[in-house]
C-alpha cells in the first residue's frame, strides 16, 4: 500500500486532515484502531468555535451542522444571586455553534466513506518508521489479522493523547512536556429533556462549579465539578439532579429533568509537548496537547491544527516547498499556548479550591468581567475563537 499522507487516528483531527487534503488532491490513508460505532458514539465536546465552523463547511461537511447545530450569541456567567449575561456579537463580531463531536465525527465518516481516501477501522499494532526519511512507513495489522505495510511522503499523528506517535517525536530529542493536573473532575450527564435555559451556563457555587449546556432542543448536557477521586457508582441520578439544583439555582428558575442517558466523570489536565513535528512524522490534535474542558477548546484546537497542517502538507509535497512545514510546530504552539491560557484560566475562576481567599479573587473576577466591556470582550474573543493565523 501506497499514500502521500499515512494519518494514524481517525478522531476529529485526522478526519478532517484527510478531507482538507482531498479537496487540494493530496492522497492520504485513515488507520483508526477502533470501531466506526465506538469512534461515533464516544460522547465529548460540544461547542464549536466560528472558524471551526466556517472550516467545516468550507470541507463540504457543515450541511447538517447547519442545519441541526444551534448557534449561541452568548453565555451566562452565574454565581449566587446573580445570572450576567455576555453578548458575543456585541463584544467582538462573532458566535459559536452547538453541536456534538459526535455529530461531527459521522458526518466527517460519511463523507469519507462516499468516495473519500480510505478509513481503515479495527487495524492494530501500529507502528511509524523512518520518519527521519523522505520516506517513511507505517507498519499494521488490519482488520482480518493480516499484516500492512503503508509506504508514505508524510505521517500525520493525530492518535489522540493515547496514541503512539507523541512518543516516536519524543525519541527525536529535545522534547520538552509541559503539564498541570487540576485537583478538580467534571461529572458529566447527558440528559433526554428540554434545555431550561437559551445560553450555555458557567456557574460558580461554594458546592463546586456547574454547567448546563445541550446538544439539541430535546437533549441536555450537564456537569458538576468533583473530586477526582469520586466514583460514578456513588452518584445517583437523583444526586446529581440535586447537586445541579443547588449550584444552577435561581430565583424563579429550575432545571429540567429527565432520562440519563449517559454518566462519567473525566480528569482535568492541561499538557503540552513540544515540538509537534519530528521529521516526517507531525503531530495534530491531542497527540500533542490537552486541555481542561472549561474553555471548550479541545476539539477547536484540533481544528485548527489540521487546518495548519494541511496547507503546510499541500505545500511540501505539490509545490516541493518546505516553508510552512518548517514553521508548523512553532505557529500551531502560539495558538495552543493562547489557548492553554484560556483554558487554566476559565478553570481557575470557576473551580472551588476550598480556600476562602481563592473564592474571594475568583467572585472578584467574575465581577470585573461582567462589568466591563474590555474585560467581557477578552473572555468573548478567546472563547468564540481567535483567527486560526493568531
Ligand atoms: P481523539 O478524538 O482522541 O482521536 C484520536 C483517534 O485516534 C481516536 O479515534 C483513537 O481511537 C485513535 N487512536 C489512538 N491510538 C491509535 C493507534 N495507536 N492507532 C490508530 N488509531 C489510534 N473538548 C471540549 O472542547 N469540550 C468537551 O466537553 C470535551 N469533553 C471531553 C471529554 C472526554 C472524556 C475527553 C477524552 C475529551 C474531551 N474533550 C472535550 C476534548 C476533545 O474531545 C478532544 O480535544 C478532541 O477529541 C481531539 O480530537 P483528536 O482527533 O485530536 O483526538
Ligand atoms: C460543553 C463542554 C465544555 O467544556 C464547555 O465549556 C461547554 C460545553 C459541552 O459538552 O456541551
Amino acid at each position: 500500500m501506497r499514500t502521500q499522507v499515512g494519518i494514524i487516528g481517525g478522531g476529529p483531527a485526522g478526519l478532517l486532515l484527510s478531507r482538507l487534503l482531498a479537496l487540494q488532491g493530496v492522497d492520504s490513508v485513515v488507520l483508526e484502531n477502533r470501531s466506526r460505532e465506538y469512534v461515533e458514539g464516544r460522547i465529548r465536546a460540544g461547542i464549536l468555535e466560528q472558524h471551526s465552523v466556517d472550516t467545516l463547511v468550507a470541507a463540504g461537511v457543515g450541511d447538517r451542522l447547519r442545519r441541526e447545530g444551534l448557534e449561541h450569541s452568548g453565555i451566562h456567567l452565574q454565581w449566587p444571586g446573580t445570572r450576567a449575561t455576555l453578548d458575543f456579537p456585541a463584544l467582538c463580531g462573532r458566535t459559536v455553534w452547538v453541536y456534538g463531536q459526535t455529530e461531527v465525527v459521522k458526518d466527517l465518516v460519511a463523507a469519507q466513506l462516499a468516495g473519500g481516501p480510505p478509513l481503515l477501522f479495527g487495524v492494530s499494532d501500529v507502528v511509524p518508521e523512518d520518519v527521519d526519511t523522505d520516506s517513511p512507513r507505517i507498519r499494521f495489522t488490519d482488520a482480518d489479522g493480516a499484516p500492512q505495510v503503508l509506504g508514505c511522503d508524510v505521517v500525520a499523528g493525530t492518535d489522540g493523547f493515547h496514541g503512539v506517535s507523541r512518543g516516536l517525536v519524543a525519541g527525536g530529542g529535545g522534547q520538552q512536556v509541559f503539564e498541570r493536573t487540576y485537583p478538580y473532575a467534571w461529572l458529566g450527564i447527558l440528559a433526554d429533556a428540554a434545555p431550561s435555559t437559551d445560553e450555555l451556563i458557567y456557574a460558580w457555587h461554594p458546592d463546586g462549579f456547574a454547567l448546563y449546556s445541550m446538544r439539541s432542543p430535546t437533549v441536555s448536557r450537564l456537569y458538576v465539578q468533583v473530586d477526582p477521586a469520586e466514583r460514578i457508582e456513588d452518584w445517583s441520578d437523583e444526586r446529581i439532579w440535586d447537586a445541579l439544583d443547588t449550584r444552577l439555582a435561581l430565583e424563579g428558575w429550575s432545571v429540567n429533568r429527565g432520562p440519563v442517558l449517559e454518566k462519567s466523570i473525566l480528569p482535568m489536565r492541561s499538557f503540552v509537548s513540544t515540538p509537534m513535528r519530528r521529521g516526517r512524522l507531525f503531530l495534530a490534535g491531542d497527540a500533542a496537547h490537552i486541555v481542561p474542558p472549561t474553555g471548550a477548546k479541545g476539539l477547536n484546537l484540533a481544528i485548527a491544527d489540521v487546518t495548519r497542517l494541511a496547507t503546510a502538507l499541500v505545500r511540501l509535497l505539490q509545490d516541493k516547498q518546505t516553508d510552512l512545514a518548517d514553521a508548523y510546530s512553532d505557529a500551531a504552539l502560539a495558538r495552543v499556548w493562547r489557548c492553554t491560557h484560556f483554558s487554566w484560566w476559565m478553570t481557575s475562576m470557576l473551580h472551588r479550591s476550598g480556600d476562602e481567599f481563592d473564592a474571594r479573587l475568583q467572585l472578584a473576577q467574575l465581577e470585573r468581567v461582567c462589568s466591563s466591556e474590555p474585560a467581557a470582550r477578552e473572555l468573548a474573543e478567546n472563547y468564540t475563537g481567535l483567527p486560526v493565523e493568531a
